[in-house]
């Protein structure tokens, strides 16, 4: 799936079959986590991964009782080590940069779980000290999302909710003054035809380079980039390191 794709068609999914999610899908998403921004490249990350029923359960008591956070097959928890921001950016860092850090984290993840035929929804409607003491959280850590994560029921239709415009939200050189280039006419008929904005975009850049030397420029790149091992591959291999395996 394209980024762009991927932002547009994910939604909170907060219904599930039973399947469990696989080990290497749940390494995968774990992974996207780790390759968010964070302030002073800290990482303040940790993330605790539940599939038992019984904590499941107690972690959906703690969270008002949603019950898609009981019926979801695997629940992550994304901690946030304030410890290790505070000792770079003192409370600035602890109240701001850590929850900035693992927010940047989590939208990964659920990027990565709807990439990969996933549902996720991200949960932080709960009691922060039930969550600390059911999975024995140290006060070092702060609870800051609790992912809900599963196959999606087939039959369940899910549907964007209503964005915002961006250019009823965002403002040119000083705030509350439109963005004029936005609404020159070539602009607001291409938005009329509702097609994805990633495509209008594309399509605007390319007439700039004519087309034999867009070739030419996309065979040099092509010649570049070396030939990368596949993801699934690369994690597969990494978990079968982990494990301790030799073939
Ligand atoms: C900080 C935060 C807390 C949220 N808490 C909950 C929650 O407790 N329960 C829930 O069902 N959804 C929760 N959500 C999901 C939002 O309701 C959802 O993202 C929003 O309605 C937009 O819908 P979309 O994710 O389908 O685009 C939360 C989202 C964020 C970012």
């Amino acid at each position: 799936m394209e980024l762009f794709e991927a932002m547009e068609t994910r939604v909170n999914v907060k219904v599930y079959d039973k399947r469990d999610v696989p080990e290497e899908l749940i390494a995968q998403i774990l992974h996207a986590g780790t390759l968010a921004a964070s302030a002073g490249d800290i990482q303040p990350w940790e993330f605790i991964v539940v599939k038992d029923k019984k904590t499941k359960i107690d972690i959906s008591v703690a969270c008002l009782r949603q019950r898609h956070v009981e019926e979801a097959p695997l629940l992550i928890v994304v901690c946030a080590n304030l410890e290790k921001v505070a000792l770079k950016f003192g409370d600035r860092g602890k109240n701001l940069y850590a929850i900035q850090d693992t927010g940047a984290s989590i939208q990964n993840m659920l990027l990565a779980a709807h990439d990969l035929g996933l549902g996720a929804s991200w949960v932080h409607a709960f009691e922060e000290e039930g969550i600390k003491r059911i999975l024995k959280i140290p006060d070092k850590l702060r609870p800051v999302g609790v992912l809900a994560i599963g196959f999606p029921l087939p039959y369940e239709k899910y549907y964007k909710t209503e964005v915002i415009p961006f250019e009823n939200i965002s403002w040119s050189e000083e705030y509350g003054k439109e963005l004029e280039w936005f609404y020159k006419e070539t602009w607001k008929n291409r938005f009329g035809i509702k097609k994805s904005i990633y495509q209008t975009v594309k399509e605007i850049q390319v007439p700039e380079i004519k087309k034999e030397e867009n070739k030419e420029i996309q065979q040099t790149q092509e010649s570049k980039v070396e030939k990368k091992q596949p993801f699934s591959e690369k994690i597969f291999n990494w978990i079968k390191k982990l494990s301790g395996r030799k073939t």
